[in-house]
């Protein structure tokens, strides 16, 4: 993730979450696909370290409960869940227990190490603060009153002291989708549009990649502006699409020794992708 760039977007994101995790609401972030949303969650989290760390705990000799996390989990407080492409209602919950049990049991390691009070069963609840769940347009009707349920027992089981907030993520026509439940749509207190890059963020990229060449990118130069808005042509702002038409337009320039971006390079690039519409 050292290459994560913070995107406008990715900032709207954070507020999105932010507020949702505070206000303790169910929230609904949808976009096209390649647009960045499950990257910017993975960031959010900081998953791509405490997920190390589960997998690390389940795989450990001495078994999970003895594993001593080898980062600090105490500033962490959201994970996310990926369904299955063939899932079912019961499995969906018991993952999600068993996730928000486990990433509990790291977090109060990391707080308390090996001499953990006995008072734990009720704190062990407060250390997960926000749920996101990924690829939601996966989610059978049945998943979703079930997280509906984890979502109300969460909020009204322990007097308020532990409230989880929930997040969607999902590609556009989800919102629709839920329409269809009323209990749950009820529920829902934010929803986010994740949207393409504008070209200001196309050009940043643009630079990035260029960069790894030793050459420079001015906007003002004609030449790297004709670049900037043939990408946004060709990927309309996607994030998966612009990495993949700028991979191959550096082949270009390392193979002809170019010292230069330019719009010619750009669409024998996209000559070598296959590029959909989304
Ligand atoms: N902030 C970012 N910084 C750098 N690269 C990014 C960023 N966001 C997205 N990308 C790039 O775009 C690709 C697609 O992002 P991501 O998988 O998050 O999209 P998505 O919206 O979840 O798509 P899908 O709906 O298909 O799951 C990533 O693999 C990565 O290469
Ligand atoms: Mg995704």
């Amino acid at each position: 993730m050292n290459d994560f760039i913070l995107t406008k977007e990715y900032k709207r994101f954070v507020e999105f979450c932010n507020t949702c995790k505070k206000e303790k609401y169910i929230g609904l972030c949808h976009g096209h696909a390649g647009v960045g949303k499950s990257m910017s969650a993975v960031y959010y989290a900081n998953w791509h370290k405490v997920e190390a760390q589960l997998i690390a705990a389940s795989a450990y000799d001495q078994g999970f409960h003895r594993y001593n996390p080898i980062i600090d989990m105490k500033p962490y407080n959201t994970i996310i869940y990926t369904p299955e492409v063939i899932n079912s209602a019961k499995l969906i919950v018991n993952d999600i227990k068993q996730l928000i049990h486990h990433f509990s049991r790291l977090k109060e390691r990391s707080i308390y190490g090996e001499f953990i009070p006995p008072e734990r069963e009720v704190r062990l609840k407060k250390y997960v603060e926000l749920l996101i769940i990924d690829e939601a347009e996966r989610l059978q009707s049945k998943s979703l009153e079930q997280i509906r349920d984890i979502y109300d027992r969460q909020n009204y089981e322990y007097d308020g002291l532990n409230q989880i907030a929930v997040i969607f993520i999902g590609m556009p026509g989800i919102e629709k989708r839920l329409i269809r439940f009323p209990q749950l749509y009820s529920r829902i207190g934010f929803t986010h549009t994740f949207n393409p890059l504008s070209s200001e963020e196309i050009s940043f990229i643009i630079e990035q990649h260029l960069k790894t060449l030793g050459i420079a990118f001015k906007e003002n130069n004609f030449m790297d502006h004709e670049a900037t808005a043939a990408v946004a042509r060709i990927t309309n702002g996607n994030f998966r699409l612009i990495n993949r038409l700028l991979k191959q337009a550096i082949r270009i320039i390392e193979v002809n020794q170019l010292s230069f971006i330019s719009k010619e390079v750009i669409n024998s690039a996209r000559e070598c992708l296959v590029i959909g519409n989304s």
